[in-house]
């Protein structure tokens, strides 16, 4: 698969963002990689890209508000390949959010399916049954797990630091699933000065930390798991949260995303740094 007509920027810019009493504050952009595979998203799907067989269906996964679901949408699209989505909602249809209305609009074909159906096929592995896969009209499919996640996953986050020519006293990024975290500290070199700050999106997520904890420590890499940003949990933005954001978003002339990296702005706002510092800005704006 050609990926060369897709016009992506990488490696993404590193760019100034602050100097502050004890250090510098840098952003690696990454949110400006692509309008629609924004961020991370193009790091998760890349991998799959340069294998994926164009002449046969792609089925993944996400919900109603799922980046990767419009990622992926956008990205078949472009590579003429048939895309399916599997929501997660018996009860949603086409138009229940912007981000269906956008796969549809890219020729996405949806199907949904109840909570329980989906709890199932995350523990499947996302590996659908026959029966499952009939009335998708989905049987030659190539999967897609939800997130983008997997091996190729892994591998295209690791690139995030691999483009860096210098190592900062701090990385900061924002996680979910904690793939792309795990990504980056399996590039990182052992022992490497870096400390890693991962902030987490989702309340109490205790498997993703414990794992991304073990990354860390079988490199002898310091790392914080912040669990105290979450504003309420995953995809919360309260009162408090809308003014750091919006302040941010004057003060640099360019938006941040309300669910992933305006909380690691609000981390940044509360803790005490010294030396470099750099934000790893893992998209979540798009711009269709
Ligand atoms: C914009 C954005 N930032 C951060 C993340 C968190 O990434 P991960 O699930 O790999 O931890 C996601 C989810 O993929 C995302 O969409």
């Amino acid at each position: 698969m050609d990926l060369t007509s897709f016009p992506f920027i990488t490696p993404s810019p590193t760019e100034k963002l602050l100097d502050f009493s004890l250090g510098t504050l840098w952003m690696k952009r990454d949110d400006l990689i692509h309008p629609a595979v924004s961020g991370n998203k193009w790091r998760k799907l890349k991998g799959f890209f340069r294998e994926v067989d164009p002449s046969r269906p792609v089925l993944t996964y996400g919900g109603a508000h799922s980046n990767h679901l419009r990622a992926a949408a956008f990205a078949l699209a472009h590579a003429g390949i048939k895309s399916i989505g599997i929501v997660r909602g018996e009860e949603l249809h086409a138009s229940s959010s912007p981000t269906l209305r956008y796969c549809i609009s890219m020729g996405m074909r949806l199907h949904f399916v109840s909570r329980a159906e989906y709890k199932e096929l995350r523990a499947a592995n996302w590996m659908p049954s026959q029966e499952q896969v009939q009335p998708w009209g989905a049987e030659t499919a190539q999967i897609l797990p939800e997130g983008g996640a997997g091996v190729h996953a892994m591998e295209g986050c690791g690139e995030i630091w691999r483009e860096l020519d210098w190592m900062p006293d701090h990385l900061l990024v924002a996680s979910g699933t904690g793939t792309t975290v795990t990504g980056i500290l399996a590039a990182m070199p052992v022992g490497a000065k870096t400390k890693v700050h991962v902030i987490s999106a989702v309340k109490g997520a205790k498997i993703e930390q414990a794992t991304v904890e073990a990354c860390a420590a079988q490199k002898s890499i310091n790392l914080h798991w912040e669990d105290e940003v979450h504003f309420g949990g995953f995809g919360k933005i309260p009162a408090q949260l809308t003014p750091l954001q919006t302040a941010f978003n004057k003060e640099h002339g360019f938006a941040i995303d309300p669910v992933y990296n305006a909380k690691v702005w609000a981390y940044i706002q509360r803790t005490s740094f010294e030396g470099s510092v750099l934000w790893i800005n893992t998209g979540g704006v798009f711009k269709p």
